[in-house]
């Protein structure tokens, strides 16, 4: 590909990972992801904002070969230093020579843990202060746990431009830079998938920063995340309110089953809750941990009233698959929840205890008792797992109205 001018004097020159499918080797990415990299061409000087993973250094020094030579930047900005932006660092470098490497302060510290070095002319911005290219100048804003402690934000008051490291990104591989270029349904599911993989645990921040950024009262008519598409007009501002309605963790009402099973008792169980929720009008999401993935449920966890999760006992505990499950479910800390338990048992029958244990360490409400079943469910255990889905929906209705 080529450098493309998003800008007057602005350049896309990062890499398009099409091949992309496990992000950071934890959350699917069924459509590619970006790294985006900016070169910025002040009347004085030159600076390329964040690099790329360090797989694409190729593509990026040959994307900025297009608008200029490499010699000629100045100073490189790294925004965030996790290795999908910054694992082209070292060998930029080498090739740039910069007269500075601006970092956060936090970022000064991520840096010299990752990579060596000595001699590298780091200089530390704090939180407001600001460089001059020559008629573009770089306001630094920390943007800290969002999503790590070294994330900063840089921004263009002449381009009204502001680059937001991980903030608002989209892992989505594609030959359009513009989000109001492409499907926007989709690019309002993989936005929301994005957050509720990545940027979850740190919803509160997010409200901090975002009200932060409103009182700043920064003019900014285009939005560049590290990852997918730009925002750009009218699209700056639906970004904004998509994390703060992303953040806020409002339950709608929806329900997601989460289980796994053995001799499908389990299943057949989820499947009779499955059942009580729907005739209470309920939007119900059955998911499997052997046929679904942990971000896919977790993509349909976030804006959910209630989790409801079963397993059956095994070697007195629950399945792999099931506490895999919960281990990422808790990491990425959901907020405002309802939960519920069920689960088979063959003789010893600790699953729902363990599994009450589980969402009670993520401060779920639990307003109905567990459903345990012996072996096989029965007639009357249908019943009672009808009627565990059915005041789950009950109390879903009360909170969503
Ligand atoms: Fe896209 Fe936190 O790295």
């Amino acid at each position: 590909m080529k450098a493309q001018e998003i800008k007057k004097g602005i350049h896309f020159v990062g890499a398009v990972d099409w091949n992309c499918r496990n992000f950071h080797g934890y959350s699917l990415s069924p459509k590619g992801t970006t790294y985006n990299a900016f070169l910025v061409q002040g009347g004085e000087k030159t600076a390329l904002i964040d690099t790329v993973k360090a797989d694409f250094t190729d593509t990026l020094a040959c994307n900025i070969a297009h608008v200029t030579e490499l010699e000629k930047i100045d100073y490189i900005v790294a925004n965030h230093i996790e290795p999908d932006h910054s694992g082209a660092l070292p060998r930029m470098v080498e090739m740039i020579k910069p007269e500075k490497i601006f970092v956060s302060p936090m970022g000064e510290r991520a840096v010299k843990t990752y990579y060596k070095t000595e001699g590298w002319p780091l200089e530390v911005v704090p939180s407001g202060s600001e460089i001059s290219l020559g008629g573009k100048t770089l306001q630094f804003v920390e943007t800290r746990m969002l999503h790590w402690p070294d994330n900063m934000l840089t921004y263009i008051p002449e381009d009204k431009i502001a680059f937001t490291s991980d903030a608002f990104g989209q892992n989505w591989a594609t030959s359009e830079r513009f989000a109001d270029q492409v499907c926007r349904a989709t690019l309002e599911q993989l936005l929301s998938d994005y957050y509720a993989n990545i940027v979850l645990p740190y919803s509160s921040k997010v409200i901090s920063v975002l009200d932060e950024l409103e009182k700043m009262n920064l003019d900014i008519d285009m939005l560049c995340p590290d990852h997918g598409l730009i925002y750009r007009g009218d699209d700056v501002r639906f970004a904004f309110d998509s994390y703060r309605k992303f953040a806020n963790q409002e339950p709608t009402r929806k329900a997601v089953i989460v289980f796994d099973t053995m001799w499908h008792s389990t299943e057949k169980m989820a499947k009779a809750i499955a059942s009580g929720l729907e005739s209470e009008e309920v939007s119900v999401r059955l998911m499997s941990v052997k046929q679904n993935h942990h971000s896919d449920v977790m993509s349909e966890v976030m804006d959910a009233a209630a989790v409801i999760v079963g397993s059956p006992t095994h070697n007195n505990g629950i399945l792999p698959g099931m506490a895999g499950m919960l281990t990422y479910m808790k990491g990425l800390r959901p907020q405002n929840k309802i939960g519920a338990v069920f689960g088979s048992f063959g003789w010893s029958g600790e699953c729902v205890k363990i599994l009450t244990d589980w969402l009670e360490s993520m401060k779920m409400e639990l307003p109905v008792e567990p459903v345990k079943v012996k072996n096989r469910p029965t007639h009357e255990t249908y019943g009672q797992c009808f009627d565990l889905g059915q005041k789950i929906g009950q109390a879903i209705k009360k909170r969503t109205g």
